[in-house]
């Protein structure tokens, strides 16, 4: 079987790739159980630490970067349980190779986390953090689609498991739910080596802002 071992900060190291890890292998994607919770928000804090509106957001190392992320992340995955899709990669301790968060028609924007991630929230940022994500939030806010449709709230595959399919897996999973129910989609990025991926998925863009001095490209899914 496989073991996936690895390091808080620079990530997981893949080791033993066993029969599961064919290419199709690392495609499949499965719901994450709720114990696997902090295994994500590793995976993701890191999946997003070089992330441009990352850096501008929180300014610090790429040590800070994954640290406040993993809070941001806790906060995220506290107020999404039962609320949101979560899926993993469906291998073994999929979940410290990233993963996605999703929200059904009506489901954006996620209430605020329970008391105590809040507060891990505030402690873990700083000031200046929290007020430049909010400032993010609220530009991206004002521009959010009123009509119904589906969320891509975060989609992230930690950097050393990258290239394998794994993010294009746990996409097409989503998306056919999204299918199956019927309705368009939406998601932000702020890297441009993401549009071509997503066009490959059937999203296109429409519209591109500038936040915190960072492009960031709006896209949409007409229903299928
Ligand atoms: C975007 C992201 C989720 C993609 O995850 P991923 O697991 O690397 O995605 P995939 O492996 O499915 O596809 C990525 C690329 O690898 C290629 N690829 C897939 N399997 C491959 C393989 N076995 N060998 C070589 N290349 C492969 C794909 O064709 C794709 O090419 P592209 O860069 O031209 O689009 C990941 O890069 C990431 O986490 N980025 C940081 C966070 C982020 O920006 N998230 C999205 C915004 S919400």
């Amino acid at each position: 079987m496989q073991s996936t071992v690895g390091d808080k900060e620079k990530g997981p190291m893949i080791a033993n790739p066993g029969a599961e890890k064919t290419a199709s292998g690392w495609r499949r994607a499965r719901p994450m159980d709720v114990s696997e919770a902090f295994e994500l928000a590793d995976s993701l804090a890191l999946a997003f630490r070089d992330n441009p509106l990352n850096r501008a957001a929180i300014r610090g190392s790429a040590s800070r970067r994954v640290r406040s992320n993993r809070c941001g992340m806790r906060a995220t995955l506290a107020a999404a349980g039962g609320r949101a899709t979560i899926l993993v990669p469906a291998v073994q301790a999929g979940a410290g190779l990233g993963g996605l968060i999703a929200l059904a028609p009506g489901g954006w924007p996620l209430p605020p986390p329970p008391v105590f991630a809040q507060l891990e929230y505030w402690f873990g940022q700083g000031f200046g953090t929290l007020r430049r994500w909010g400032k993010a939030y609220h530009v991206l806010a004002e521009l959010h689609p009123t009509e119904p449709h589906w969320y891509l709230q975060l989609l992230g595959v930690a950097p050393e498991a990258r290239r394998r399919g794994i993010g294009a897996g746990l996409l097409e999973a989503w998306l056919e739910d999204v299918d199956r129910e019927g309705g368009s989609a939406y998601l932000e990025t702020d890297r441009r080596e993401n549009l071509g991926f997503y066009n490959r998925a059937g999203f296109e863009v429409v519209g591109t802002e500038e936040i915190l001095g960072t492009p960031i490209w709006r896209m949409g899914r007409p229903p299928h």
